[in-house]
């Protein structure tokens, strides 16, 4: 086992050539693991990525449904996550097996089911279309007039898509357990403590935090926003991680993380068991890999490819 951070870094380095891997992580893994990575990003932009690779292994820092969509789109490649166990409580919140039962007992209402993409294969392989907190207005405003619309599995980030489409949609009722931890209260104290601030919040939050948000967006457009931001005062109100990238990207700003009631910063316990030494050891190892059963796959990857195409 390497003895210090240096050697683990540099055996990484070396294990990533050894074989042929990249390395992708999300804006939320923590900053040594962003640091070292090939590409960071959101969802939209991972899945991208993994789509396009030539490398044969994908080492993915996310959590699970984040590589599970790589294995769907690149199917032939050794896809690995540092910490299998690394889930999400919005992919909890809709079991697939409660989805098809719901849809079997509403049958008549012909749905049209989009799913945001934290959520399951086996999920995936029962929608129309994914969609992901990037793209989802887009993939809302090109559903079908003429059927109602499913939404899955964020009520949250639903809410706010019909906001901003005016279209109806039914929602299940899952929530990401990191950004409900958000408050009214939370957000309301620290925009006293800094009265020039302006605030940024993902879609995962509240409606009642939303509302004291002055951009509302995914964690790639969050990017952009900071460095484009003629505020110097931002109050980022998402998973802490998040700050690692925006400090690089926007280092001219004062990025100030939202707090909860609780705490100062608000972080993701499954984003954050991935750590260096797991990502060495399963490029050492190849294990554990992301697998599915080839019919479910095969039915997952059409919602993806289709929402890949419509949010060009
Ligand atoms: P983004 O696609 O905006 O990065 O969101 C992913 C996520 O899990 C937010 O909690
Ligand atoms: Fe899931 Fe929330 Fe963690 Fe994102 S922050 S991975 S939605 S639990």
């Amino acid at each position: 086992m390497p003895a210090t951070a240096i050697d683990l870094k540099s055996e990484i380095l070396r294990l990533k050539k050894e074989r042929n891997a990249v390395i992708l992580a999300h804006n939320y893994q923590i900053g040594e693991i962003q640091d070292i990575a090939d590409y960071v990003g959101d969802s939209l932009g991972l899945a991208y990525k993994a789509r396009d690779t030539d490398a044969q292994v994908i080492a993915f820092c996310g959590v699970h449904f984040m590589a599970e969509t790589a294995k769907i789109l690149n199917p032939n490649k050794t896809v690995i996550l540092p910490d299998k166990d690394a889930g999400c409580s919005l992919e909890e919140s809709c079991p697939a097996e409660d989805l098809e039962a719901f849809l079997k007992a509403n049958a008549e209402k012909n749905y049209y089911v989009i799913a945001y993409i934290n959520c399951s294969g086996g999920v995936k392989a029962l929608c129309d279309v994914i969609c992901t907190s990037g793209n989802a207005v887009k993939i809302v405003n090109k559903a079908p007039a003429e059927r109602p619309i499913l939404f899955v599995p964020d009520a949250n980030l639903g809410a706010w898509v019909m906001e901003q489409t005016g279209r109806k949609m039914d929602l299940w009722e899952g929530s990401c357990y990191v950004h409900v931890e958000f408050t009214q209260n939370s957000i309301s104290k620290i925009k006293e403590e800094y009265p020039d601030a302006v605030v940024v919040a993902h879609p995962e939050c509240t409606t009642a935090v939303r509302l004291l948000a002055d951009e509302v967006c995914s964690t790639e457009k969050m990017v952009d926003f900071c460095k484009t931001s003629k505020v110097k005062d931002i109050i980022i109100v998402t998973e802490s991680g998040m700050l690692n990238r925006l400090r690089k990207e926007a280092p001219d700003k004062n990025l100030i993380p939202g707090p909860t009631d609780h705490c100062a910063c608000n972080d993701c316990k499954f984003m954050k068991m991935n750590t260096l030494q797991k990502l060495h050891d399963c490029l050492d190892t190849l294990t554990p890999t992301v697998e599915m059963p080839e019919d479910i796959r095969k039915r997952a990857e059409a919602p993806i490819t289709k929402m890949l195409e419509q949010s060009k």
